[in-house]
This record gives structure tokens, C-alpha cells and sequence, in this order.
């Protein structure tokens, strides 16, 4: 007899045509082995092969004669154990590779971290955002330099860090590092120093200095709805989640500034819970993406109801992009017509970018979405953190809220007028407690890897190779008892009693990166941040209800963003 076989994809198996009439197609199935012989080893469908069918019958068992090659027959089983043999064969040759022969071999540290990224896994995966914490003891047993992973380096000593995260000497971003995001398109994830450069340049007008003065009284107008808001709790004697509160006025800022339309959150009566849990459920994510980046895709291509079975998480991020596409689409359709969405407020980010002139690749839906998710993102948690921290300590210590309350008082005599940013962040007092706030609150709890793609980094004995990848982390920086002794109090003094206002201490603080990778948004956060504080504290009195440091202020786990054990019940305050 002869046969004809095709693959059925819409069936996903094997059609077999053993007779000239239609009714003599029938369909493949088996146990796997018998597929797999079936389709990747075609010597099986030679003569040497046998079938079992019922004519007309769409289903029907088969058996299959393993290849033979000449005399020999080779079982399935075998075929398996050498396949298994050669992946044995290929990870013992990685893993010598790594321990013995590869450039970082001379590195110090875990035997098990230079062996495989499993090691790194167990810590972020498994235990929950532990990295971070193990990178210290790995120090403290091996030294300021730590190979950590089989290909990534560690440097716990303050003074190098401006020395990694160079603003003159060309610095990549580690791919492993931004794939956690999937956002290829980004500023933030470009790993090449020079499409970094290309992204951001048009970005850093947009965020200078002088763009953020202009943008004051939009951010002082937005920090009167939150007073507002305020208002309506001070009169019910409710507490106020404030770490909702301020990351929707952080969002509030940057969409406005982004769109020229604020999503205004605060005015959602519960403060948007769920969009900070999507923030925060996109930075967590980061430890498994990181670890298995193909998980994107399949993700994306999965219905929602799946992903919201597998992944709640994940769910979250997939309508935020969506919401993002459709706003970015809106300002692409603005931009086509020449319309002017913004009125009296400054030209939008995305109507800027559009304007700009970087290629016409560089302007697509796809990219500028991925880029309004990093604007958006990393402007909301990150400010509204800062400020819950700092909120929390001056209200957890009498002295200093009282010393502060002082000097606004002075430099603002009507505790109704917006605050001034040239005032307010020229106040000595005020920005040693927004510097302890910041040195507290770490900006970022994990580590930031930079790459001298074609230079020899020198640290101390050790030449390291260039291309490799070196971390510097915040955590590790802002509590290094030499630097910031008794590093775990609020003591704004340590920045007030300097002679020179605590400027030099400022080269040891790292909440923001430092270098050309350093936070686009800084000027932004901080203009927030004064004005918040200097507002805020001006105007109400405060105190915490039920919230306790070690529950709901301490660092317990790095997911990316600093988090407190899953326990907390977050920061709540009673205005009066
Ligand atoms: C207190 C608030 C903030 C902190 C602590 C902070 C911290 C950081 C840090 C540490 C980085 C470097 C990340 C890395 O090396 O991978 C970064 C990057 C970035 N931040 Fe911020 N950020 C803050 C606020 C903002 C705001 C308000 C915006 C925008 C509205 C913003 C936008 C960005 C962007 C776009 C990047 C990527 C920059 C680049 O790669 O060139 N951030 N931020």
C-alpha cells in the first residue's frame, strides 16, 4: 500500500492518505513518542513502517517501527537517553566553563551564583525579593566585590559608584536587567549607549530645570486637589491612606504632563487602589519576567481569562498598556491634524516627541506606548513613596516636625498661598529632611547594573572585563554605617549640620541613579516632592493612625520598587 502523509495544522497532527478515495484519509494520533518519530525522523514512514487503521474511521491506533539504521534498532527509549546525555554533557561543560574558564572565574563568591542564575532565582522567585538582601551578606563574607550570577558582578563601596555610572564614558544597560519589563522601545531599556542617547536627548529638554518651573503652578494646582480631598477627611475624621493618596497626585502630574489630560485619580473616592496595585503588581512581576522573559508573549497571546487565571498580575499591565495605546493614539491623531490639545498648558511630552525630530521609527504607537509606561510608571510610585516615607518619620518624631513646621512658617507666613519652589527648595531645613526622606526611601531597592562596553573598568586589585555587567545598589549605599552612621534613624541633621548644607553627603545619595542612566524625572520628583511637603505641612496637622515601621515603613522585600512585608497595612494619617 502506498501512503501520503501531510501536516493537519488546523489539527495540529498528521493526515495520512492510504487509499485514492477521500474516505481513505484518516488522522494521526499516538503517545507522543510515535508523533515524534513520526514527524522528525521520516525514516519511520518508510516501508519499515506498520499500521493498525480502521478504514473510514477518523481515529485509529498505529504502531511505529523506531528508524533503524542498517542492522541496528534503536529503540525510543534510547534516542531519549542520549538527548538527555548530550544536555548533561552541555550543562556540565556551561557549568565548568563558568567556575574555571571564564573571565569573572577570578571574581569572588558563591560557587553556586558563578554556576547558574537558578541560585539568583531562588532568592527573587522563589523567596520573594530576598536578592538584594543576600547581595549584603555576600559582601560581608566575600568582600566589596561579589560575583553574583554567572555573568554579573557586585560593588558595595560608595566612592565607585560614580565611577560606574559614568556621565562622560560611554555605559550600556544590562539586557537581563531590562527584559524584566518587556519594553524594548524605552529610553529606559535601550541597552546600546548610543540608542539610549538618541531616546533621551528629546526627553531631556522636556524634564530640565527650567520646563519644571513652568510647570509649577500646574503641580501646585493638582496639590490643591489633593488638599481638597484633605478637606473632605479632616471633616470626617477618617484616616488617609496616604500612600494611595500621593501616588495618585504623582499620576495626576505626569499624565497631565504626558497627555495634557490627567487621569485624575484623586478624585476617585478610595484614592484608585487598583491602579496602584498594577504598579505595583508590574514592578513585582519583574523577578519571574527577568528570570523567564518569554513569558510576554505567551502572555500577550493568551485570552484574558487566562492570564487572569494564571497571572492577576499580568492582567493588570496588559489593560494598562492598552489604556496607554489608546491615550498615545490620541496624541499621534492630534499630531496628524495639527491640532493644539494642550491650551494654556505646556507642550505635552508626547505632543513634544512627536514634534521632535527623531526618526520616523522611533515616533511608532509601539514605541511611544512602551515609552508612556516608563514616564507614567516611574513617575507615580516612586514620588508617592518618598513622600509616605518622609511622612511618616516626621510624624513618628515630635523634634524635627516641629523644628520644620518652624521654618515654614517663616518662609511662608500664609499657610493658604501655594508654595513657591524658589523658596521652598532653597529652605536649609526642609531639604535635609527631603534628603533623609530620599536616602530612606532608596529610590530603587534593587540593583542598577551598568556596562563599559569597550572599556577595563578598574576596581581597587580587579580588572574587570569589558562588558560586564556591574551592580551598585541604593539599599547597600544609603546604610553603609561609614557614610550615614546609625543609618536606619531620620536624622535630617546629619545634611543640616554639615558646613556646606549637606552638599558633598549628596554624592553618597543614589535614589535616583547617578550618571547618564540617571532618573530623566528627578527635577520633576523633587519640584513635587518640595511643594508637597512644604504644603502639606504647612497647612494641617497630622498624625499617624495604627501604623507601625517595622509592619508597614521597613524594607522586607525588593520588588524593584521597596516594599514592606506583605502584613502592612500601609501608611494612614488623620488630618486636623
Ligand atoms: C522620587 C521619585 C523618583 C525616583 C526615586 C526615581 C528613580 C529612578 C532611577 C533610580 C532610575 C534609573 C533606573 C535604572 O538605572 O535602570 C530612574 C529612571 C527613570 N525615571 Fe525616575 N525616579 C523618580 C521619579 C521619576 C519621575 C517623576 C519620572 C517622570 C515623570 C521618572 C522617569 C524616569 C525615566 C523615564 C527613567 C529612565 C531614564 C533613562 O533610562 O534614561 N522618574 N528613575
Amino acid at each position: 500500500m502506498t501512503l501520503s502523509s501531510t501536516f493537519d495544522r488546523r489539527h495540529g497532527c498528521w493526515q495520512v492518505q492510504h487509499g485514492p478515495h477521500p474516505a481513505h484519509r484518516c488522522r494521526i494520533q499516538g503517545p507522543p513518542s510515535a508523533l515524534f518519530a513520526w514527524t522528525f525522523l521520516p525514516k519511520t514512514r518508510s516501508p519499515g513502517i506498520s499500521l493498525n487503521f480502521r478504514p473510514r474511521r477518523v481515529h485509529f491506533t498505529f504502531r511505529v517501527n523506531m528508524p533503524s539504521f542498517g542492522h541496528l534498532h534503536v529503540h525510543w527509549t534510547v534516542v531519549v537517553a542520549v538527548l538527555l546525555l548530550l544536555l548533561l554533557l552541555y550543562v556540565t561543560a556551561g557549568v565548568v566553563y563558568r567556575l574555571y574558564f571564564s573571565p569573572l572565574a577570578k571574581f569572588p563568591g558563591p560557587r553556586l551564583a558563578a554556576a547558574t542564575l537558578w541560585y539568583e532565582a531562588y532568592y527573587d522567585v522563589i523567596k520573594g525579593g530576598q536578592y538584594t538582601f543576600k547581595i549584603k551578606e555576600l559582601h560581608q563574607k566575600y568582600g566589596p566585590i561579589v560575583r553574583i550570577s554567572p555573568h554579573e558582578l557586585h560593588i558595595d563601596d560608595p566612592d565607585y559608584y560614580e565611577v560606574l555610572s559614568s556621565r562622560t564614558s560611554p555605559r550600556n544597560k544590562y539586557q537581563y536587567y531590562v527584559d524584566q519589563f518587556g519594553l524594548p522601545g524605552s529610553s529606559f531599556s535601550a541597552v546600546d549607549h548610543r540608542l539610549h542617547r538618541l531616546r533621551r536627548q528629546p526627553l531631556n529638554l522636556l524634564f530640565s530645570k527650567a520646563s519644571i518651573i513652568r510647570l509649577e503652578p500646574t503641580i501646585n494646582s493638582i496639590i490643591e486637589n489633593l488638599c481638597h480631598r484633605l478637606d473632605e477627611f479632616k471633616k470626617s475624621g477618617q484616616p488617609v491612606p496616604i500612600r494611595l493618596a500621593y501616588q495618585c497626585l504623582a499620576t495626576d502630574v505626569v499624565t497631565l504632563y504626558s497627555f495634557n489630560k490627567s487621569w485624575n485619580y484623586l478624585d476617585d473616592p478610595d484614592f484608585a487602589p487598583n491602579w496602584c496595585e498594577t504598579v505595583k503588581a508590574t514592578a513585582d512581576m519583574g523577578h519571574t519576567t527577568k528570570q523567564f522573559p518569554w513569558l510576554f508573549p505567551v502572555l500577550e497571546a493568551l485570552p484574558d481569562s487566562a492570564v487572569a487565571a494564571v497571572f492577576p498580575g499580568m492582567l493588570l499591565l496588559l489593560n494598562w498598556r492598552r489604556s496607554l495605546a489608546a491615550h498615545i493614539q490620541k496624541s499621534i491623531d492630534s499630531n496628524a491634524k495639527g491640532e493644539d490639545i494642550g491650551g494654556e498648558l505646556p507642550r505635552s511630552i508626547f505632543q513634544s516627541l512627536l514634534e521632535s525630530n527623531i526618526p520616523k521609527e522611533e515616533k511608532t504607537l509601539l514605541r511611544l506606548t512602551q515609552e508612556g509606561q516608563v514616564v507614567v510608571g516611574a513617575g507615580a510610585d516612586t514620588t508617592g513613596n518618598v513622600l509616605t516615607i518622609t511622612t511618616f518619620h516626621l510624624l513618628s518624631n515630635p523634634d524635627i516636625l516641629a523644628k520644620l513646621r518652624k521654618e515654614l512658617e517663616e518662609a511662608m507666613p500664609n499657610q493658604f498661598q501655594p508654595a513657591k519652589l524658589s523658596v521652598v527648595e532653597n529652605l536649609p531645613y526642609l531639604t535635609a529632611v527631603v534628603n533623609e526622606g530620599l536616602r530612606l526611601s532608596y529610590g530603587l531597592s534593587t540593583r542598577l547594573a551598568r556596562i563599559a562596553p569597550n572599556e577595563v573598568l578598574q576596581y581597587k586589585d580587579w580588572a574587570i572585563p569589558a562588558g560586564t555587567p556591574v551592580g551598585m545598589t541604593s539599599v547597600l549605599m544609603h546604610h553603609n554605617e561609614t557614610i550615614f552612621p546609625d543609618s536606619y534613624t531620620f536624622n535630617p541633621n546629619r545634611w543640616f549640620d554639615q558646613p556646606d548644607g549637606g552638599r558633598a553627603l549628596e554624592r553618597y545619595l543614589v535614589s535616583f541613579g547617578k550618571g547618564s542612566r540617571q532618573c530623566i524625572g528627578m527635577n520633576l520628583a523633587k519640584a513635587e516632592i518640595y511643594l508637597t511637603l512644604a504644603t502639606l505641612f504647612r497647612r494641617y496637622n497630622m498624625t499617624l493612625h495604627d501604623t507601625i515601621r517595622s509592619r508597614d515603613i521597613d524594607l522586607k522585600y525588593d520588588g524593584f520598587l521597596p516594599q514592606p512585608g506583605p502584613e502592612s497595612r500601609g501608611v494612614r494619617v488623620i488630618f486636623s
